[in-house]
């Protein structure tokens, strides 16, 4: 792969593409390594639509609604992607279930975020369940996608402490924050090729940082 070039993607959405944007503004700096070619939304109300188009992306509108079965739905969505050159595609808040056969169509090439930290709370209310759960740590993961939901090899994670008094929305505020960065980054390291599926697990090339633990409850500092 030429160092100037950027790999081109496709964004499927079915919403209000707060993920999306937050790929579309990564984009916009002349280094990141991908660029978005096209935002496709199976919902034509989808808030992300007009995002879309107001940063100067295609959207296309593929309603499932307006087709006879999954097939012939999947079918025109890929002839989509394929029309707009798209290397890589990305689920960003995309709500419909798609088929081994789209999903083997790209292999390794598409990715998806989802508002949990994998394997647990697959499926959906994720941060409804967390607080059920009583966890103390929550978070989101990029991964692959593979036919079965929401357990494909994972790419990259961010978490982010649960609090005493959290609500469902407070909590989905405060992943979502960390979405919208570490969708960008996953991208990215996939684009640059840093990134590498071995026996359906993800490997990382290069150098990485420890990072920091992160430890919840972590009491105020006024409590401390
Ligand atoms: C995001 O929180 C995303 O992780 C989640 O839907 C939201 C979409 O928001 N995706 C899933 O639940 C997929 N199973 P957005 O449209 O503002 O990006």
């Amino acid at each position: 792969m030429a160092a100037s070039h950027r790999r081109r993607v496709g964004v499927l959405i079915s919403g209000r593409g707060s993920n999306m944007a937050s790929l579309i503004e990564a984009a916009a700096h002349p280094t990141y390594p991908a660029e978005i070619v096209v935002v496709i939304s199976n919902r034509p109300e989808a808030g992300g639509l007009a995002r879309a188009a107001a940063a100067g992306i295609p959207t296309i509108v593929v309603d499932h609604t307006a087709h006879a079965d999954r097939e012939a739905f999947e079918r025109e969505l890929h002839a989509a992607l394929v029309a707009h050159r798209a290397e890589l595609v990305c689920l960003a808040g995309f709500m419909r279930l798609l088929t081994p056969w789209l999903i083997g169509n790209w292999e390794g090439r598409m990715l998806n975020i989802h508002p949990s930290l994998l394997p647990l709370f697959k499926g959906l209310h994720t941060h409804r369940r967390a607080l059920e759960a009583g966890v103390r740590i929550h978070g989101c993961t990029v991964h692959y996608v593979v036919p079965e939901v929401d357990s494909g090899p994972i790419i990259a994670q961010a978490a982010v402490p649960v609090l005493p008094n959290d609500t469902e929305e407070a909590l989905a505020a405060r992943v979502l924050r960390q979405e919208h960065a570490l969708y960008p980054l996953a991208l990215s390291l996939v684009a640059q090729g840093r990134v590498r599926l071995a026996d359906g697990r993800v490997r990382l090339e290069g150098a990485w940082d420890e990072g920091s633990a992160l430890i919840a409850p972590r009491p105020a500092a006024r409590e401390r």
